[in-house]
């Protein structure tokens, strides 16, 4: 009686449907794996295991195919924005498709549905007058007769001097930035100073809502959101919010519905979120089914899975557009923080990353059964997913992950159960003798059952890395229990006709029946993780995939006694010294390669004037101290590629230096090389070594670098001014 109450109450809170939402990727190129392990993954194990529970869910995602974002690829390519997010829409939907990810839409934002929902929201919003109109002045380029949208300005960061900058945020130091703040702007498209023109635009007044914001993130969601998503969100509101201009003045987008409103549209992140309905709009359309509740009722349980770098989107301006549109809230925005590629910061533009889609090339396409490995990458991104703070991809812990986790233990056990199985059992599910079971058989039971209780509590609390840790547990638990039984051993207590004796087979019966239902539970634990991997277990225990319930985990009776099972099949493989060291080989050479032929934005923009920085006094110039120096030793930084430890000789002392130089340089042959050195710059650490100063370069419009080396006369710690 009291049992069934919990278990009614417990379905009563449980949310009537859900939305799953993943952000959706822009469609101006290949996405990398560390937005995979950000914002998909995570979502496809939550689905997955929402879906295992029979629950009503819809996962909407698609390509973001508006915004500057597109237009400046379009340019690049030399192409139209319309081929751009063809090409690459095909890209990612195959992409994702190929590593499970398993959408139940994956839509575009340049499809008429979407237009249409996009210009009814912002006409709603715009009628009810929640929305500003305002004229301003704003950037102009008079040779493109165009106005500039944020990406459009280049110029150099106000917080960190980097002379490439974009009019919306500086991707050297992470600021958000506006236009006005960047110094020396300049057009992308001409490469000359702006000029200033008046425009009209619609603004969203953001700090009408904060009491809203403040209440509903602060006071509401304290206790449930994730800390990093609570004080990014705070630290917004605390600075006060601005009104955000929802259109602009381009001609790719969402034309803003308005009559007049000739040359505008929608800006992309006022539609790009608003992609989420219309994708449930037309997965609704598909499947005879009505999207309104999934928008509309308080009983929608609705979650938006994103990187860190969407958290204000999703959490400050969104919401409040959904609030003046009379849609629901999301109930949590479990975003993660960054997953960085061997000691530097993951980007596909300097070619620091691995692809997706190479990732499917070099591994899932190249091998039959490929799949095991869509499952390797997965259970190591999720292994190592950045849930509360950035984490970093190696393939060196890909491989000890792969090896040392799922091969010897995941695999090894399942493999172990069955081959014994086929030995000691006649293939078949062997009895199980209740009078026999011991503390060792009980404990398994128990390990069992509340495997399945940990399991769900990390998934229900977003916590995926802990979730799988629970999963691989049970299995090592599975291997003690199996090492302890020596069913091989018992096995040698022969009768007189050459088989075990009735007890000795017994305890083997036991054993085994127990390490197969444990196998069972395996599968259906790990399946949101690992789906590939579950099905094929299914297939070997030639079990429906009804059996993956996820109300079937905990129970030890799921494979029936007497059943014969198919052979084990190989569910994962090892990862090869090799692999690991033509891969770490190909990134090297990646982003060497696009370093040296890419040009970067200044010099696309001619480098006169305009590249100047900012006027300096005397007085501060004088405050840098430069001296003369020579390089005596030069190694590379440990997991750092890019990063040479150098000791430079002052001829007063000799300084440890860490310089950003080895994609250029060979150690070896820069020993002895003259330079200048920076000796007064506050010191800072990187990879843990301490650097003292900075080496003067100059880096050529073909990204060459060279020192600046004067006189070889010249002594060591000569001052230089
Ligand atoms: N395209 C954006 C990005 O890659 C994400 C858009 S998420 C959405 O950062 F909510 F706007 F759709
Ligand atoms: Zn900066």
């Amino acid at each position: 009686m009291g049992r069934i109450t919990v278990f009614l109450q417990h379905k009563m809170n449980q949310p009537k449907r859900y939305l799953i939402t993943s952000a959706l990727p822009y469609a101006n190129g290949p996405k990398h794996i560390g937005h995979l392990a950000g914002a998909y993954l995570p979502a496809d194990v939550y689905v997955r295991y929402l879906r295992a529970q029979q629950r009503d869910v819809v996962y909407v995602c698609g390509s973001d195919e508006h915004g500057a974002a597109i237009t400046i690829q379009a340019m690049k390519e030399k192409t139209t924005p319309k081929e751009i997010v063809d090409k690459y829409h095909a890209l990612l939907q195959s992409n994702m498709q190929d590593l499970g990810i398993s959408f139940d839409i994956y839509h575009r934002t340049s499809s008429p549905i979407h237009h249409e929902t996009a210009q009814e929201f912002f006409t709603a919003l715009n009628e009810k007058g929640d929305l500003e109109l305002k004229e301003t002045e704003q950037y102009y380029d008079e040779e493109a007769k165009t106005f500039l949208a944020d990406r459009y300005i280049i110029g150099t960061c106000p917080v960190c001097s980097n002379t490439n900058a974009f009019g919306d945020q500086c991707e050297k130091c992470g600021t958000s930035l506006s236009p006005e703040q960047l110094i020396n702007p300049r057009s992308t498209l001409s490469g000359n100073p702006p000029s200033k023109k008046t425009t009209t635009h619609w603004y969203l007044p953001l700090n009408k809502h904060e009491d809203f914001l403040r209440k509903w993130i602060l006071e509401e969601h304290q206790s449930d959101w994730k800390a990093n998503v609570l004080g990014q969100c705070k630290s917004w509101l605390d600075n006060g919010l601005q009104p955000r201009a929802v259109t602009r003045d381009l001609d790719w987008g969402v034309p803003v519905p308005v009559k007049d409103a000739i040359g505008k549209v929608l800006y992309v992140w006022f539609d790009a979120p608003i992609g989420y309905i219309s994708a449930t709009k037309q997965w609704a359309i598909d499947h005879q089914k009505d999207w309104r509740p999934y928008w509309e009722d308080k009983e929608t349980k609705l979650v938006h899975f994103i990187g860190k770098d969407n958290i204000v989107f999703h959490c400050i301006i969104f919401p409040v557009m959904l609030q003046l549109h009379g849609n629901i809230l999301p109930e949590n925005v479990p975003s993660n923080e960054f997953m960085n590629l061997e000691g530097d910061k993951m980007s596909t533009s300097r070619g620091w990353s691995i692809e997706m889609d190479e990732y499917i090339q070099d591994f899932v396409k190249k091998e039959n059964g490929g799949d095991m490995l869509v499952d390797a990458l997965r259970y190591y991104l999720i292994a190592i997913a950045p849930e509360t703070k950035d984490s970093e991809f190696t393939w060196k812990g890909f491989q000890d992950s792969v090896n040392s986790e799922l091969v010897a233990i995941f695999g090894n056990f399942v493999n172990r159960t069955f081959v014994l199985m086929h030995k000691l059992c006649n293939g078949k599910v062997p009895p199980l003798h209740n009078n026999l079971l011991d503390e060792k058989d009980n404990a398994l039971l128990r390990d069992m059952a509340s495997a399945k209780a940990n399991v769900e509590a990390n998934l229900e609390g977003y916590k995926f890395r802990d979730a799988l840790f629970e999963v691989i547990d049970l299995a090592r638990k599975g291997n003690k229990y199996m090492q302890e039984k020596e069913p091989w051993i018992v096995a040698k207590n022969i009768g007189a006709d050459g088989m075990p004796t009735p007890e000795a087979q017994q305890k083997i019966d036991n054993c085994l029946h127990l390490c197969l239902q444990l196998t069972a539970n395996l599968a259906i634990l790990i399946n949101p993780f690992l789906p590939f991997s579950a099905k094929k277990m299914c297939h070997m225990m030639k079990v429906v995939d009804k059996m993956l319930d996820w109300e079937n985990a905990g129970k030890a009776n799921l494979l029936k006694v007497g059943y014969s099972l198919r052979a084990p099949e190989l569910l994962f493989r090892k990862i090869e010294d090799a692999e690991v060291t033509a891969q770490i080989e190909k990134l090297k050479n990646k982003s060497k390669h696009i370093m040296d032929t890419t040009p970067t934005p200044s010099t696309d923009a001619s480098t006169t004037a305009s590249t100047i920085k900012e006027t300096i006094q005397f007085d501060d110039f004088a405050k840098i101290d430069l001296k003369t120096g020579t390089i005596v030793s030069a190694e590379k930084v440990e997991k750092a590629d890019k990063l040479l430890k150098l000791e430079v000789d002052l001829g007063f002392e000799t300084r440890t230096i860490v310089s950003g130089i080895a994609l250029h340089f060979e150690p070896a042959a820069i020993i002895g090389q003259k330079v200048v050195v920076v000796t007064n710059l506050a010191p800072r650490k990187m990879r843990g070594i301490e650097s003292n100063g900075m080496i003067l370069m100059a880096e050529n419009p073909d990204g060459k670098l060279h020192f600046i080396n004067g006189d070889a006369l010249v002594a060591n710690g000569a001052s230089v001014s």
